[in-house]
């Protein structure tokens, strides 16, 4: 598994991450794919896996890198308190590695939900901040409220069939060595699927280029969202075998050449 540097903290974490939404597997998959060393997990306290997530962990929690968020409906000053100690108690752990914003949420002021996210990092219960779903002027502004540490993430949907994040908050973000979380990295199991009779030529180029490789159009399709240098992705899977396959998508790269006609055919 390759490493990337999250933000600027000079901490490697995983290029491959687990992701927990409406995970449903147990603790298997999960220590499997810590075991291959995918030791990111993502979760939340809006996906109810937390605790799972702190059973997996359990004797190995020193390997791993553990994300979660706070729901946007819980960022008013107190309410961010009590959201982390809450993930601190399900995940079964004293510190969270990254705490990520959900969703920005204009009815509480951001300069409150700072303001804890920064007492959280204060207090030792937190060791990085992140954002979730913000754009520009959203990280703008809450980094403006944060004094003494820097977002080192932001959370967001990209994949070869949406790549909106390419116009400007990737750039932004590589700009100023800002971690990507890419979720949602196989289009929610759409690019892992051979197509049927009917292909588009887009998932055409994508079978080409997965038969070239010897490699799973999944692993392309995760192994393309890595080639850029500032994103991490974090697909999800309930099975066992599918975790090992999408832990396989690192480890090798596509080719410029590749990258290209991906590009070109997903434009
Ligand atoms: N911050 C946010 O707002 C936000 C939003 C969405 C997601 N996320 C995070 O990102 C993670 C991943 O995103 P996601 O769950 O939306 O989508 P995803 O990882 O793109 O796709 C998950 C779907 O693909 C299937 N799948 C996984 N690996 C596969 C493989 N190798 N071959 C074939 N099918 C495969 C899964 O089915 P099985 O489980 O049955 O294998 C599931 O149906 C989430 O779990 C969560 O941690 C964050």
């Amino acid at each position: 598994m390759e490493l990337k540097e999250l933000g600027k903290t000079g901490v490697m974490i995983a290029e491959i991450g687990l992701g927990t939404w409406r995970y449903q597997g147990g603790v298997e998959p999960l220590r499997k794919g810590i075991e291959l060393g995918a030791t990111l997990i993502d979760t939340a306290e809006g996906y109810y896996t937390e605790d799972v997530v702190g059973e997996a962990v359990r004797g190995v929690r020193d390997k791993v890198f553990i994300a979660t968020k706070v729901s946007g409906r819980h960022l008013g000053y107190d309410d961010v308190l009590k959201s982390a100690e809450e993930s601190l108690y399900k995940l079964g752990t004293d510190y969270i590695d990254l705490y990520q914003i959900h969703w920005p949420n204009p009815t509480y002021p951001i300069r409150e939900t700072m303001q804890a996210m920064g007492e959280l990092v204060d207090r030792g219960l937190v060791r990085f901040i992140g954002v979730s779903n913000f754009d520009i002027d959203e990280m703008e502004e809450a980094q403006s409220y944060l004094n003494n540490y820097a977002i080192v993430s932001n959370q967001v949907r990209y994949n070869l069939n949406d790549r909106s994040i390419e116009r400007d908050l990737l750039p932004y973000c590589e700009e100023r060595e800002i971690t990507i979380l890419a979720y949602t990295p196989l289009d929610d199991g759409h690019l892992a699927k051979k197509p049927g009779l009917i292909k588009s030529n887009k998932m055409k180029i994508l079978e080409e280029i997965s038969q070239e490789t010897g490699k799973a159009m999944g692993q392309v399709a995760i192994n393309w969202c890595t080639s850029t240098k500032s994103v991490i992705a974090i697909p999800k899977s309930n099975g066992l075998e599918r975790t090992i396959e999408n832990c396989g998508s690192s480890g090798w790269q596509l080719s410029p050449k590749q990258i290209n006609r991906l590009n070109e055919a997903f434009s």
